[in-house]
């Protein structure tokens, strides 16, 4: 069996981890709202139309930050429509997914549904087809007191108390080619600080990200960048990144590899915003905002993307396989090691659309992404370390050198949270952790998931092939442990250490 040690010096500390890395995407497309948390027809619903099992399922993610109304849809949505009476609220043709939206969630739904669920909202404004006025009357309609035009009009419509909703994004995606009222960098930059001014103006403490680069292939990855920091810098506090990942090739040892590129991704913004910041000798440093990540690829196809003028299409519903729980181990292995500048990050999405569950009628399926979600959510709070990692590797044909073993740790309070992925796709690994600095005593926890063949994957008839599993092979010697992982496989170890 090959073997790795894997070294995590207590003093080599990152940053603490930002608990709003583990938030979740809510978009009206598809059956992500309707059929998906909301749907007042179902056997599940509660009072107020939404789903009971949706939401119980979704407690052990424990998603924090909430990102809504969209992605696309979010381009051309006019919060009004969402507000008042339901019978009175318009049904409108969505352009971005060619779909109806009937408005029958909107922000009172939505901040309801987030008190309960103990998210933070984190909207996005319509920069697309909207304008800076219309963000800034609903910032006055979320967090202004009674008193004013749109503070009132929330009073009527039944929440005299303001939300105090303080994360907000400018818009979505503004440098891609689909995007409803896509434009030039410096024109999106313009449009972004005279909207982030005036909300400013309406509540300044709000916290505001800017839209970066949505993918780096894209033709103006980093130009696009420097111009928007340059221009919503001095009002933005965070600056976006998206991506998507996808086995196209039908390569796993490759697709686990897919990391590198995340790293790679994290480190260029980064380096975007130290540029910017040197440049205007500021002090402000922005932080990223890492929010729409995922495996999207199998159902990325023209008609997946197109609901054809219905209400409630099946649009982009992937399902995922074992090696794509992998590869959300491995988002998150990289979103702690880069703790330090990555500070929140949203899974897209939560329902439905390229999701970790599916509804069908009244039933519901958790897919093989919600057990890593699981495990390293419950691991969350701490201070991420720098690992060292000394063992065998590959040579990935799209992505370079990687270790077999993909690794992160974040240290608690007397608890040493380790998370490794064995992407070897035949042979078990024999790993040591150390911890030099302090030492492990014991093992408080530890859970695996695994599988048989990469492409292994849960049905609405056979939904526990691959789940997460209580981890035994595990050992803790001299102050440090002794693992064995078996091949295809995510582990999440909790120890308690001094
Ligand atoms: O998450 C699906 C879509 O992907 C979002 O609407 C958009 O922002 C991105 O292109």
């Amino acid at each position: 069996m090959k073997k790795t040690k894997v070294i995590l010096h207590k003093d080599y500390q990152i940053s603490p981890v930002d608990p709003r890395v583990f938030g979740g995407f809510l978009e009206h497309m598809g059956r992500a709202v309707y059929e998906g948390v909301y749907d007042p027809q179902s056997a599940h619903a509660d009072a107020d139309g939404f789903r009971t099992d949706v939401l119980e399922a979704m407690k052990p993610l424990g998603y924090t930050a909430m990102r809504y109304p969209g992605g696309n849809f979010a381009s051309g949505y006019h919060w009004m429509d969402g507000i008042g009476p339901k019978a009175k609220r318009p049904t409108v043709r969505d352009l971005a997914w060619q779909s109806l939206e009937p408005n029958q969630v909107g922000t009172d739904e939505f901040a309801k549904l987030s008190r309960q669920m103990g998210w933070t909202p984190m909207m996005t404004v319509n920069l697309g087809t909207g304008t800076p006025e219309e963000a800034r009357n609903w910032v006055e309609y979320c967090n202004a007191p009674t008193g004013t035009l749109y503070a009132n009009l929330r009073a009527e419509n039944g929440s005299p108390e303001p939300y105090d909703l303080k994360l907000w994004c400018l818009g979505n995606e503004m440098d891609g080619p689909w995007q409803l009222g896509h434009v030039p960098a410096d024109q999106y930059a313009i449009r972004a600080q005279q909207a982030a001014k005036l909300m400013k103006d309406v509540d300044p403490t709000l916290e505001l990200v800017a839209c970066g680069s949505c993918a780096p292939d894209l033709p103006t990855y980093m130009d696009w960048d420097r111009t928007v920091l340059e221009y919503v810098g001095s009002y933005a506090e965070y600056i976006s990144l998206h991506r998507y990942v996808g086995n196209w090739k039908g390569d796993t040892a490759d697709f686990l590899a897919v990391t590198n590129s995340i790293d790679q991704q994290i480190e260029e913004m980064d380096a975007v915003c130290r540029f910017v910041q040197a440049r205007n000798r500021s002090k402000k440093r922005h932080y990223l905002c890492f929010d729409e990540w995922n495996i999207w690829y199998r159902a990325r196809k023209a008609e997946h993307m197109n609901g054809r003028g219905t209400f409630a299409p099946h649009l982009i519903e992937e399902e995922y396989n074992l090696e794509d729980a992998l590869v959300v181990a491995g988002f998150f292995n990289s979103f702690i090691r880069h703790a330090d500048v990555l500070k929140i990050a949203n899974i897209a999405q939560i329902v439905n659309v390229i999701a970790p569950m599916l509804t069908r009628g009244d039933d519901l399926l958790l897919q093989t992404i919600y057990y890593p979600f699981v495990i390293y959510s419950q691991r969350r709070a701490g201070i991420s370390l720098q690992p060292v990692v000394e063992g065998p590797g590959y040579e990935s044909p799209s992505y370079g050198y990687v270790n077999e073993i993909d690794t992160s740790a974040i240290l608690g309070d007397g608890v040493l949270h380790v998370f490794l992925v064995n992407r070897n796709l035949k042979e078990s690994a024999l790993v040591e952790v150390q911890h030099p600095g302090g030492q492990l005593t014991g093992v408080t926890s530890a859970e695996i998931i695994s599988g048989t063949h990469p492409d292994e994957r849960n049905t609405f008839e056979q939904p526990n092939r691959v789940t997460s599993q209580p981890f035994q092979a595990v050992s803790v010697r001299d102050g440090a442990a002794q693992l064995e992982i078996p091949p295809l496989s995510v582990v999440a170890v909790s120890f308690t250490c001094a």
